[in-house]
């Protein structure tokens, strides 16, 4: 007697953070996985910090294969994992985690390629030689400074509300580049090429008071934050005539793309994405 088969369970992913409710990331590893006919289901978890640690690893051990990490795991994640990748070690931060086939967990760090894949693939921008500045030194940035270094900007400065921060970050990264960490009151013209926001200050709908003379007419104001409409920073940007403002869409369907293929093999086109995404945004 033949028997039916019955269809494989799919591959369990998800993304921890908290809050989480307004991720995005199930619906771009949706369209991922529909694109690269891969059999898998992507939810959320939210995860408050203090149950961090034992939560993950009781969803690896429940059968989740990976998880993205966003805010504010992403530095205790670079701690749980047993391996982290050279970029996740440079980072000290994990947005990506895998479940190896030795069920040993390793933590990647897909936000530099995330953002350097949407600014150079996606808005055509060339980074070398370039005065960059990124205002914000927490976990979202440590992610990023690498892959910008190794472009070889004409200067990266770090300004922070709370300027220790951005000096220690500054130090730690001082052997890739050209860098410099500071306060805000502290930063001068002339205007910078481009500017990335990566404070949480936008979340709040804030935007920091900053000395004149940052933004030109040829000025790339990017948010990493996203969401629908403008935010503070953009605004703020707009006002002053920047050559054109952005968020991070691009940069989370880059990054996304990066982590699909460190857990499937396959880097899925994100052009699809990105335009969905943009109807819907
Ligand atoms: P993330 O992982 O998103 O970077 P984080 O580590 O909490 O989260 O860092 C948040 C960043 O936004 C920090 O640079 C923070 O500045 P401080 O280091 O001074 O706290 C910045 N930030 C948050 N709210 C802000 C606000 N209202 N104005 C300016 N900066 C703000």
């Amino acid at each position: 007697m033949s028997q039916r088969q019955l269809p494989d369970p799919p591959d369990q992913y998800g993304v921890a953070g908290h809050p989480v409710s307004h991720s995005w990331s199930p619906f771009i590893h949706g369209m991922f996985a529909k694109a690269t006919e891969q059999n898998l289901v992507y939810r959320l978890f939210d995860i408050s910090p203090d149950d961090f640690r034992r939560e993950a690893l009781r969803l690896f051990t429940s059968g989740v294969q990976g998880l993205n990490i966003t805010l504010p795991h992403k530095q205790a994640a670079a701690e749980l994992v047993n391996e982290l990748t050279p970029r996740a070690q440079r980072a000290q931060a994990v947005n990506t985690i895998a479940l190896s086939k030795d069920s040993s967990l390793v933590g990647d760090n897909t936000d530099g390629l995330g953002l350097t894949a949407d600014l150079e693939r996606n808005m055509g921008f060339r980074l070398s030689d370039t005065r960059v500045l990124i205002l914000g030194a927490g976990g979202a940035v440590r992610g990023i400074l690498a892959p910008l270094l190794e472009r070889e900007l004409r200067g990266l400065v770090i300004a922070n509300r709370t300027p220790s921060r951005a000096h220690k970050l500054a130090r730690e990264f001082a052997d890739l580049g050209q860098i410099v960490g500071c306060g805000f009151a502290e930063l001068t013209g002339p205007p910078y090429d481009l500017i990335i926001n990566a404070t949480s200050a936008s979340l709040q709908g804030e935007m920091p008071e900053m000395p004149v003379g940052l933004v030109g007419e040829e000025t790339i104001c990017y948010d990493m934050a996203y969401g629908r409409g403008h935010t503070p920073f953009t605004l703020w940007a707009k006002s002053l005539h920047a050559a054109r403002t952005t968020k991070g869409w691009g940069m989370l369907v880059e990054q996304a793309a990066e982590s699909f293929l460190l857990w499937r093999g396959i880097r899925p086109d994100t052009q699809p994405v990105l335009r969905a995404l943009a109807q819907h945004t």
